[in-house]
């Protein structure tokens, strides 16, 4: 087949839409590997910053992007009638959540709108966003199938869920297995193929359907085993046990036990909204997801939680969180990283600053934060003790030094067990 030999000897061109946390790593990836690869975007600054060599993407060096550009490897443009000339398209584009918690597609359906205006006999269509099961062939193919060609003979198409880990130093692109699944045979072997030059391991399954749930699971899998574990840790605290001293001892099991740690709350653009994809087109079907919505619940109080710690340790000192200036340490949504998506520490921010607390944060990653009417700048941490009465760990970047907040703050609010080892009284853990 003319693609697979294409694909075999790098002469694929390949295009990739949505340059962000996923489409940004697979381009540098296919670049690498010899591809001639074209990213879509309609972020114009995204666009100059790559055609510059520049990354803003942690994982992404912007030597990896320079050097690809410069070896004319690696090229970006909102110029969408490009998509034309490119064999293989991978679509990596937002699919957040409605206000309603129900599935945000738009940006799916305008991206796969610009492809189906320049579709030709021959292509391969990817879907790589997260999304519910049914989406490729329900959403995706009568959409690409309305200029006239036909998916699986005319054009392949098949689903291939994303599992970046940003931040992960170990796990990345290239070894994380990729599992996909193709609307029909050629459609599973080409997308394959095509994982197959830069990824060390591929999973191919029997239908993008499958391919769609498999993703839902994991995530569904981790936002419900946090939401238990906060629950455990919300009944621990009610019984006065430390909670991290348990799962430590728990994790110890050799098989049958994973640990999760409870924390301030999910965060990100995957955990907390892939699952409500799920429960969304479960309901389509008449079907009720118990475990999503109650983990969805528990999390969701989790900064209310912190709050309520806050005003303990207040509490301790005869203090009330009004008045009182309250110190954040760290608010991207987990360690080392700076995106802001869905973080719970702006819940936790916005909380007490209804609560009449005075505010004050540092995130090295995060230099500026706007929300809740609140604009803040990050303060150094070797200023970040003057006149405050507590301080509250949110986020646990390894930068930050713990040893020395319970010596510099008169109450340290720990979320994150980022204290492990320091039994001090000032410490108020999750
Ligand atoms: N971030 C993660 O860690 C992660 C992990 C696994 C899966 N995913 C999934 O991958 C998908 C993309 O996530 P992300 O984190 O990369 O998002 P992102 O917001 O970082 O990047 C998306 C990019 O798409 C661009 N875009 C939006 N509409 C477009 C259009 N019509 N045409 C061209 N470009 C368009 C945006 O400008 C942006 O640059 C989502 O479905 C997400 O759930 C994300």
């Amino acid at each position: 087949m003319e693609l697979k030999e294409k694909i075999r000897n790098r002469h694929a061109r390949i295009g990739i839409i949505g340059l962000g946390y996923v489409g940004l790593p697979l381009a540098v990836e296919f670049a690498k590997a010899g591809f001639q690869v074209t990213g879509f975007d309609v972020d114009v600054a995204k666009i100059a910053a790559i055609n510059k060599g520049h990354s803003y993407i942690g994982d992404v060096s912007s030597e990896d992007i320079s050097t690809a550009v410069k070896a004319g490897t690696l090229s970006a443009t909102d110029d969408m009638s490009k998509l034309h000339d490119m064999d293989a398209i991978d679509i990596c584009v937002p699919t957040p959540l409605r206000k309603t918690r129900d599935p945000d597609l738009s940006y799916v359906v305008l991206a796969v709108d610009a492809v189906r205006a320049r579709l030709k006999p021959g292509q391969l269509v990817i879907l790589e966003s997260t999304t519910y099961p049914g989406t490729t062939d329900e959403v995706v193919q009568p959409a690409l199938e309305e200029g006239g060609l036909k998916a699986g003979k005319d054009f392949y198409l098949a689903f291939s869920p994303e599992r970046v880990d940003p931040g992960n130093q170990t796990h990345n692109t290239k070894n994380i297995p990729k599992v996909v699944g193709g609307m029909n045979d050629i459609s599973t072997d080409l997308a394959a193929e095509l994982y197959g030059s830069i990824i060390n391991t591929i999973v191919p399954v029997s239908s993008t359907q499958v391919a769609e749930m498999v993703k839902l699971l994991e995530n569904t899998f981790r936002a419900v085993n946090i939401g238990l574990v906060n629950e455990i840790a919300l009944m621990s605290h009610r019984m006065n046990i430390d909670v991290w001293e348990v799962i430590e001892a728990a994790a110890t099991k050799p098989f049958g036990f994973m640990p999760f740690y409870p924390g301030p709350g999910l965060g990100g653009h995957c955990i907390p909204i892939d699952p409500f994809y799920l429960s969304w087109k479960a309901r389509q079907n008449g079907f009720e997801c118990r475990f999503i919505e109650l983990a969805g619940h528990i999390n969701g109080s989790m900064p209310s939680f912190v709050v309520e710690r806050v005003s303990e340790a207040l509490n301790s000192q005869r203090k009330a969180i009004n008045g009182s200036r309250i110190h954040i340490f760290g608010v991207a949504y987990k360690k080392d990283v700076s995106d802001m998506r869905e973080s719970p520490a702006l819940d936790v921010l916005e909380l007490l600053h209804r609560r009449g607390a005075i505010l004050s944060y540092t995130d090295p990653h995060v230099p500026l934060l706007d929300h809740a009417e609140m604009s803040l700048k990050s303060v150094p941490e070797a200023d970040a003790a003057n006149g405050i009465d507590c301080a509250v760990i949110c986020t646990n970047h390894s930068v930050f030094k713990y040893a020395e907040m319970p010596k510099r703050f008169p109450l340290v609010v720990d979320t994150r067990n980022a204290l492990k080892n320091i039994n001090a009284e000032n410490v108020f853990r999750l």
